[in-house]
């Protein structure tokens, strides 16, 4: 698959992307989301991405208090990678704060991610004190003193891409990107105009949790004993239930014998269909704990699955929607 134009920016990227909250080291609340990873482990994931040919990395200050930036600002240094020859994104985390701390807390973020600059900085949440044009202002700031090179937000509503949008224009910069989670388990995005927006408006949408976090890989499926052993907090933003495990049966189902057919895991179908079902709009950011599944991933950028098989994959995963 070809590299995309990140929104209307001179950015551009892998269609798909390593998702980085897996190297948080079990550090504060989000953190303790996943088990934790030595450095060791976070190196070798993050070099078997980028030679699978992911050439970008999302981040946050959320994800373990910026630990995972830290971790893997380390895992590309040890890997050589020279700064500016990957694209990095990160989040500013919003929750009980004001604009204000966009400004003062950009130095943190930029040493924490030290050598590597920051190319896409996201609102991660739409729950600022402050108004979204104020944080937009905020971040144009950061584009001036060239601290940033495009602006992104995350979980925001197609009014609220709206918002920044304009406010951003104004400014004479582009929205980028949108981060909101789409995977086969969950479209939202084409209901509630988000990804009709995003098209008109020129804005890559950045899928999160494409994998529904294990569910797609069917692993859950085949052994329902691993699911029952997950954190609480997993199996419930997913709904990982016994009942949930039937009803997305048929999808798993469909997504293993076109796997077959190409030698590739239910996984990398799913992947390659969140990429190319929408065109180039979509990009995707899988999150890995091992080197393999980054290898994988990186490897569903050259699976090119039919409209026949693109059609059967998205009438079964609305099947599943359909029954609960
Ligand atoms: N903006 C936001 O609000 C937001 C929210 C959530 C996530 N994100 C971002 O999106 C990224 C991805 O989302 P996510 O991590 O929630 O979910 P995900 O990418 O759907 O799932 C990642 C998990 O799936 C499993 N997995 C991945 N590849 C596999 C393979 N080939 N075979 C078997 N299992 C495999 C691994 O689980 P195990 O580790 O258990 O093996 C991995 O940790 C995150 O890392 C984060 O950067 C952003």
């Amino acid at each position: 698959m070809d590299a995309r134009q990140l929104g209307r920016t001179d950015l551009e990227l892998s269609p798909i992307g390593l998702g980085s909250w897996q190297f948080s080291q079990g550090v504060g609340m989000s953190g303790s989301f996943w088990p934790s990873i030595d450095q060791e482990t976070i190196t070798s994931v993050t070099g078997a991405a980028l030679n699978g040919g992911i050439s970008w990395f999302d981040t946050a200050e959320g994800h373990g208090r910026g630990r995972s930036e830290q971790t893997l600002a380390a895992a590309l240094s040890a890997l050589g990678v020279r700064p500016g020859s990957v694209v990095v994104a990160t989040k500013w985390w919003p929750f009980l704060r004001t604009a204000r701390s966009i400004g003062s807390t950009i130095g943190k973020r930029l040493a924490f991610l030290s050598p590597y600059p920051i190319d896409l900085y996201q609102v991660h949440q739409p729950w600022s004190f402050s108004p979204i044009p104020v944080q937009m202002r905020e971040m144009a700031q950061l584009v001036r003193a060239k601290h940033i090179r495009a602006v992104g937000v995350s979980n925001f509503s197609a009014r609220q891409m709206e918002e920044a949008h304009a406010a951003l224009a104004a400014e004479g910069i582009p929205l980028a990107s949108n981060q909101v989670r789409f995977n086969l388990l969950d479209r939202r995005i084409e209901e509630n105009g988000v990804l009709d927006t995003a098209r008109r408006l020129g804005v890559t949408v950045i899928a999160w949790s494409p994998l529904a976090q294990g569910m797609l890989t069917g692993r859950f499926h085949d052994d329902p004993g691993l699911a029952s052993r997950l954190p609480r907090s997993r199996r419930f933003m997913n709904g990982i239930t016994p009942a949930r495990l039937a009803v997305t049966a048929p999808l798993i189902g469909t997504l293993k014998a076109i796997a077959k057919a190409h030698s590739v895991t239910p996984s990398q179908v799913a992947l390659a269909w969140t990429v190319s079902f929408h065109g180039d709009v979509v990009v995707a950011i899988p999150g890995a704990s091992k080197p393999a599944q980054a290898e994988q991933s990186a490897a569903a950028m050259r699976l090119r699955l039919s409209s026949r098989e693109m059609a059967d994959i998205d009438e079964a995963s609305k099947r599943c929607a359909a029954s609960g």
